[in-house]
């Protein structure tokens, strides 16, 4: 790619994430793929579908464990992203004890019209642990298909079709998902989306478009524009969001309850996407307590158990819209796996009795504020925002402009690899960091001091 089409497209094709087409990408695999790790690396490259987030990959993986990847070479990173599976640690043990006992038990796999035991009390405990009347549960393999139960159901309950969803946001790949994510990345060049998915801005204070000084002022100017939606495109079924949005933008209660009352004068659904937010990353067991409860909570990766070989997901909602007597909205194979059921089940009771929200909430506002100091050392420390164990650092190389760091914080992550740290970068310029719960604070001391190190040396000049 030539410099004018990486500045063309430097806004566009990293909003999701760092991708696999940059100069210093190469330089990372130059520099870091050795011996086995490069044999491998190149079966990958040969025998994978390419695409841009994924395939050729960073580099190859033996071992995840705890809050650590291990790549073929023995190196171990702190993992700062785990695609959110990680929240109870990579491979946790009691995790692990789980599946092995669901194993010896010879029921792994459930046939659809049957059911088990590890399924109703997952069920149960989720109707349990959720809040606000949530009680009845649906379940599917991944969160991309627990999206589109979200919406199935919505359209049901209501007898409308239409969603508003919002900008920059990514709720999955499927068809329903990506129509109503907010990234040109997923649906660029696929033809017309599904119909009737509108869009609204999410309330970002620190890079709100009109300049506002007061999160009022931002909140009350979205929740007008949402309200223009709702009345120019009438009869929605649901407004859809993650309740913190994933760069992460913390939104105000009030935003929320506006938003909230919107959808019950409108006669819509609200949805929350807790896929990445659920069971206790931000230092609640669900990012909704924050804020309201919505008519239906989304929630996926961790509840596979951190175990990846477990993909879990699935919807809770309320008494009220058990409606679907004679249509089906989640047929799907792996609806009530046991296996898969029994690792949920493990991983939440692990985070209750090692009050792992509390802890993602204490190591939280610590984070911040050790962050927040490093914000006045570096100039390219634009803003730090997040709650509990979900936290983002915006990089720019102006901070009146707020001009998003794009380049610098590439080189920033690639750097925080070599130096054992594996983050990721969001909209480009955003450093992301989302580490398993387990994590301590002397852990969390350690990888702050490597983001330190590593601005430092971008600040002082250094190039990748
Ligand atoms: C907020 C959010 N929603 C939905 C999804 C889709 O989940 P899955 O990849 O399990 O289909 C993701 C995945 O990254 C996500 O981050």
């Amino acid at each position: 790619m030539d410099s004018q089409d990486r500045t063309k497209n430097k806004r566009i094709e990293r909003e999701q994430g760092d991708v696999n087409t940059t100069a210093d990408r190469q330089k990372y695999w130059e520099r870091n793929l050795k011996d086995a790790s490069k044999k491998w690396f190149d079966e990958d490259k040969k025998y994978f579908l390419h695409q841009s987030l994924s395939t050729p990959v960073l580099n190859v993986l033996s071992k995840a464990r705890g809050i650590y990847i291990q790549d073929l070479n023995g190196k171990k990173y702190i993992d700062m992203h785990g695609n959110g599976v990680h929240n109870a640690g990579f491979n946790n043990p009691a995790v692990i004890e789980a599946v092995k006992k669901q194993l010896d038990e010879d029921l792994t796999f459930c046939p659809r019209r049957y059911t088990n035991i590890p399924a109703i009390e997952l069920a149960k405990k989720l109707a349990e642990i959720t809040p606000g009347g949530l009680c009845r549960s649906l379940f599917c393999p991944g969160g991309s298909e627990a999206i589109e139960m979200a919406l199935m159901l919505a359209k049901q309950v209501t007898g409308r079709f239409k969603t508003i969803s919002f900008w920059d946001s990514f709720h999955g790949a499927g068809r329903g998902a990506a129509s109503i994510g907010g990234e040109e990345h997923f649906s660029g060049g696929f033809g017309p989306m599904v119909p009737g998915a509108y869009h609204a801005e999410f309330p970002n204070y620190y890079r709100n478009p009109w300049g506002f000084t007061s999160e009022e002022e931002v909140d009350a100017e979205c929740l007008r524009q949402m309200e223009l939606v709702l009345k120019r495109a009438p009869e929605m079924a649901a407004v859809i969001g993650e309740p913190i949005s994933a760069t992460p933008v913390v939104p105000s209660r009030r935003y929320w309850q506006g938003v909230k009352e919107l959808c019950e004068n409108y006669g819509a659904l609200l949805i929350f996407d807790e896929i990445i937010e659920g069971f206790g990353r931000t230092g609640k067991l669900f990012a909704c307590e924050h804020f309201v409860t919505p008519d239906i909570l989304v929630l996926g990766k961790s509840m596979g158990g951190g175990l990846r070989l477990l993909p879990f997901a699935g919807i809770v909602t309320h008494e009220k819209y058990n409606i679907c007597r004679h249509r089906s909205i989640g047929h799907y194979t792996h609806e009530k796996n046991a296996l898969c059921s029994a690792a949920a089940l493990a991983e939440i009771n692990y985070i209750e009795e090692n009050n792992l929200h509390e802890h993602a909430a204490e190591l939280g506002d610590y984070t911040l504020q050790r962050l927040n100091e490093l914000k006045e050392k570096h100039h390219l420390i634009g803003h730090v925002a997040g709650l509990g164990l979900h936290i983002g650092i915006d990089l720019v190389s102006n901070e009146k402009t707020k001009e998003r760091a794009v380049d610098e914080a590439e080189i920033i992550m690639f750097k925080c690899l070599e130096k054992g740290l594996s983050t990721k970068t969001i909209e480009g310029n955003v450093l992301t960091l989302r580490p398993a719960l387990v994590i301590t604070r002397a852990e969390m001391d350690r990888a702050i001091d490597i983001i330190d190190q590593a601005i430092g040396e971008v600040e002082a000049g250094k190039k990748y």
